[in-house]
């Protein structure tokens, strides 16, 4: 089913409401779940729809949060989420960086007890469109193993930084710490075709590569993924005084109560470096060179990060909207929040 932006923005809108969520909430929640759908990042779009409603409406997302920005100094600052939408949260609190980037520099912004947030891309996004360069990075569900174990520790913990160019596009690299995001192993079960022995692991950390076998997901890139899905913990959990590693709570585990999430963004204007006219040239230059690189063996282009999800958008417009699987908008389109579905189901909710 192809939908326009309008048409998914306000499905997703209405039934974030219907589930509970006050309308200024469900409008940027709705927002950004379609920035990902349209960008082809499915993984953190409507998909998300119903297992969202489900913890609205069983009071694991707080309806009225008593969100608090407190400036711990010129640079930093806590936001307080309250255990709110942790889109809504993470929007306020990247509002904020803004001003105190521009203000101050630097701006360093701890967001402490929120909810999933989605595509962190979308937060340092909104950084480059102010002619500022960011870094965002939150911690998610335990469901990787550390290098050499054979229980998850850590989430898929995803990282993002964005830059600003000097002809309007925006360098906007965005991934999780994991070789593969928990939805493709689910992919790959329900068609039922193997993983790479790379992806996962069994229950006595061997790799995989039979679908239903996966007890946890691996690092990307070994100890060096491991490296940085610790450390992604570490400034956004232990840094901010909130559960950590394995302690981070489960996504589906208990649909009432607030999952205490932590997530960093930080935000730097180029003005107090090289200047931001300098900053942009040259980011456009290195764009360009990128692109200009001869492309290897089975490769049409090389693109900088972030580029083929703009592709994507545009392709996605010009062939008639954002395909969204049917299943997904007949439940969109129904009046159901599906109350028992994703409470208190395994980690991976499968
Ligand atoms: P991905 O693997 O599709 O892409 C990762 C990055 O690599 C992107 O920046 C992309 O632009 C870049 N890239 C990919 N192929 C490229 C190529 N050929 N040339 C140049 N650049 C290329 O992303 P992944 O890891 O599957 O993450 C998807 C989304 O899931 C992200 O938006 C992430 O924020 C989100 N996520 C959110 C989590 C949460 O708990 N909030 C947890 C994990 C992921």
């Amino acid at each position: 089913m192809k939908l326009s932006r309008a048409e998914l923005k306000s499905l997703m809108k209405n039934k974030l409401m219907r589930a509970g969520l006050k309308e200024e909430h469900a409008e940027i929640t709705a927002e950004i779940l379609t920035w990902s759908d349209e960008r082809g990042y499915h993984s953190h779009g409507a998909v998300r729809v119903e297992y969202y409603s489900e913890r609205i409406s069983k009071g694991g997302i707080t309806i009225e949060p008593n969100f608090q920005f407190k400036e711990t100094g010129p640079c930093s600052a806590i936001f307080e989420g309250d255990n709110g939408s942790g889109y809504v949260a993470a929007k306020l609190a990247m509002d904020k960086a803004i001003e105190m980037a521009k203000k101050n520099g630097i701006a360093v912004v701890g967001i402490r007890n929120i909810s999933h947030s989605g595509s962190i891309g979308y937060y340092t996004e909104m950084a480059a469109k102010k002619n500022l360069a960011a870094i965002s990075f939150c911690q998610s569900d335990p469901m990787a193993v550390p290098v050499g174990g054979s229980e998850p520790y850590y989430g898929t913990n995803p990282i993002s930084f964005a830059a600003p160019t000097a002809d309007g596009r925006t360098v906007v690299f965005d991934m999780a710490t994991t070789v593969q995001a928990w939805g493709k192993i689910l992919d790959k079960r329900s068609r039922g075709e193997s993983i790479p022995n790379t992806w996962a692991v069994d229950a006595k950390g061997n790799p995989v590569t039979d679908p239903n076998l996966v007890n946890a997901l691996l690092p990307m890139a070994g100890a060096k993924g491991y490296g940085l899905m610790m450390m992604v913990d570490v400034f956004s959990g232990i840094l901010l005084g909130v559960p950590f590693g394995k302690h981070v709570s489960s996504m589906y585990h208990d649909c009432s109560k607030g999952r205490e999430l932590g997530q960093m963004h930080i935000v730097i204007d180029p003005a107090r470096f090289v200047g931001i006219e300098e900053f942009k040239k040259n980011m456009s230059q290195c764009c360009d060179e990128l692109n200009s690189i001869t492309p290897a063996d089975g490769y049409d282009k090389v693109y900088y990060p972030g580029e083929r999800a703009e592709l994507r958008k545009e392709k996605a417009y010009a062939s008639g909207g954002i395909e969204i699987v049917d299943e997904i908008y007949e439940y969109l389109k129904s009046d159901d929040i599906h109350f028992n579905r994703y409470d208190h189901k395994n980690r991976f909710a499968d």
